[in-house]
């Protein structure tokens, strides 16, 4: 593919920081910022406000050909989503869609649904994506590769300071659950989650948001 435009990708596990660092670099570079990790959350929304039982992989592959799932870009740059024509944004960061995410992206026809959304945006368009599989499968051809990582004590303080955990969770209930999403998502067969050898690696445990931003921004600026 021949792109004269600016790609960002971050890859990362949960919690390590990726989707404030790549809205903070999207504001100061005014880039389109496409947080893919939403995309595989809309899909088990739906699966689970649908009643479809998760670990039945054809009902999820047929409910994919049947829901009316949107992806349309806002005026903050950034991607608002549409199951049936009514806007979800604010659904996909609960307790249970954070429970069956993993399992639902891993699922290979979710897996290339999302893909080929990621790959279609405009030629003309500067974008920052931040997700798993960036940097080795959706773009590994830009050169602004990037792989975020943080101590998981770390990441589980960040999820607990995080004004949308407004479930109340625990720390320990919060670093359980990141415990397991790392083990799935770095474990399954499709595109698991791992450091590409070109990226950038960033351990972001004793760096501040601004601090992490600044770094990334410069590396693309050179
Ligand atoms: O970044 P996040 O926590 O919102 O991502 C939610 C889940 O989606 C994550 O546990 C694995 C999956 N995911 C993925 O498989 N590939 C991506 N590019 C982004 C997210």
């Amino acid at each position: 593919m021949n792109r004269s435009h600016l790609i960002i990708a971050i890859d990362g596990p949960a919690g390590s920081g990726k989707s404030t660092i790549a809205k903070i670099i999207s504001e100061k570079m005014d880039l389109l910022y496409i947080d893919t990790g939403a995309m595989y959350r809309a899909i088990t929304y739906a699966v689970l406000i649908n009643n479809i039982n998760g670990e039945d992989e054809s009902a999820v592959n047929r409910m994919l050909k049947q829901i009316d799932l949107e992806f349309k870009q806002n005026d903050q740059n950034r991607i608002d989503i549409y199951l049936e024509n009514k806007l979800i944004n604010d659904q996909l960061r609960t307790h249970q869609v954070d429970k069956n995410v993993s399992l639902i992206s891993s699922y290979a026809k979710v897996r290339q649904h999302c893909v080929k959304l990621q790959r279609e945006i405009p030629e003309n368009y500067d974008v920052i994506l931040d997700g798993r599989d960036i940097t080795t499968v959706v773009y590994p051809e830009t050169p602004y590769k990037f792989y975020l990582d943080a101590s998981v004590d770390e990441r589980a303080k960040r999820r607990l300071l995080d004004a949308k955990n407004k479930e109340d969770l625990s720390l320990e209930e919060i670093k359980k659950d990141i415990i397991r999403r790392d083990k799935f998502d770095s474990g399954r067969e499709l595109s698991p989650l791992k450091r590409a050898e070109d990226a950038l690696y960033i351990d972001s445990s004793d760096m501040s948001i601004e601090e992490v931003a600044d770094l990334i921004i410069e590396k693309c600026r050179k």
